[in-house]
C-alpha cells in the first residue's frame, strides 16, 4: 500500500504524521513513513540546495533537483519496501511536483509530463490532500523558525497551488481526498485514519 500526503505550508502534515505513528504503532499496523524532498542521504543533499534562499533556481533545475530526489528515493526506499508489500507513506510526492513547479512556477503540465512520465514512478493507491486558506496556512508557518525559498515566495505563488492541488483532487478523485484542515487536529487525524483504513481493508 502507498499513500501519500499533500498539502502547502502549514497545512497540518507533520502534526498529522505523528498522531499516524502513534496510531499505527499502538495498533501494530506496519508502515515506513518516509518524505520529500530528502529522504536519501543524497536527497538530504539535494533538500539543502532546494531550501536555501541564497540560491537562485530556474523553474526547471529545480524541477531537476525534485526529480532528482524523487529518483534516488523510489529507487532506494519506496519501490523496495512496496515489493516487500509493506505499508508506505510519503509526506509530499508527485503532486507536489504539479502544484509548486506546475502552478506554482508556472511550468506547463505537458513539459512537466514530458520530463516525469518517463520515470515511471509508481502512482500512490491513495493520496490525502489537506486543504486550508492560504492566509491561514501562511500564518501558521510563518510561526515556526526562519522562512525557506519555498515559504518566502509571494501569496499568489500558494494561491495558485492550492487551486492546482483542488483542480487534481477533482480530476483524480479516485486516488486524491481532501480534507478540511481548518478542522480540529482530531478530527483532522479521524477522517485520514477513516480514508486509510478503508484503503488497507480493500487490499
Ligand atoms: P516540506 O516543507 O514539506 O518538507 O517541503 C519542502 C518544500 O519542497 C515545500 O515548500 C514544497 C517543496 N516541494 C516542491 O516544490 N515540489 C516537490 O515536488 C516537492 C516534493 C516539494
Amino acid at each position: 500500500m502507498f499513500i501519500t500526503l499533500e498539502g502547502s505550508e502549514g497545512a497540518g502534515k507533520s502534526t498529522l504524521i505523528e498522531s499516524l505513528k502513534k496510531y499505527f504503532l499502538n495498533n501494530n499496523i506496519e508502515f515506513i513513513f518516509t518524505k520529500e524532498p530528502g529522504a536519501t542521504e543524497e536527497g538530504a543533499e539535494l533538500r539543502k540546495l532546494l531550501l536555501d534562499k541564497t540560491i537562485e533556481l530556474d523553474p526547471i533545475s529545480e524541477t531537476f533537483l525534485l526529480l532528482a530526489d524523487r529518483i534516488e528515493h523510489v529507487k532506494k526506499i519506496i519501490n523496495p519496501a512496496l515489493e516487500e508489500n509493506k505499508n508506505v507513506l510519503s509526506d509530499r510526492y508527485l503532486d507536489s511536483t504539479y502544484a509548486y513547479q506546475g502552478a506554482g512556477r508556472k511550468i506547463n503540465k505537458e513539459e512537466l509530463d514530458k520530463l516525469i512520465k518517463p520515470l515511471k514512478f509508481p502512482v500512490p493507491d491513495l493520496t490525502i490532500y489537506l486543504d486550508l486558506p492560504v492566509e491561514e496556512g501562511l500564518n501558521r508557518a510563518k510561526g515556526r523558525d526562519g522562512l525557506d525559498r519555498f515559504e518566502e515566495e509571494e501569496i499568489d505563488f500558494f494561491e495558485r497551488i492550492r487551486n492546482s492541488y483542488l483542480k487534481l483532487a477533482k480530476k483524480d478523485s479516485k486516488r486524491i481526498v481532501t480534507i478540511d484542515s481548518t478542522k480540529s487536529e482530531k478530527e483532522v487525524f479521524e477522517l485520514a485514519k477513516k480514508y486509510i483504513e478503508k484503503k488497507l481493508n480493500e487490499s
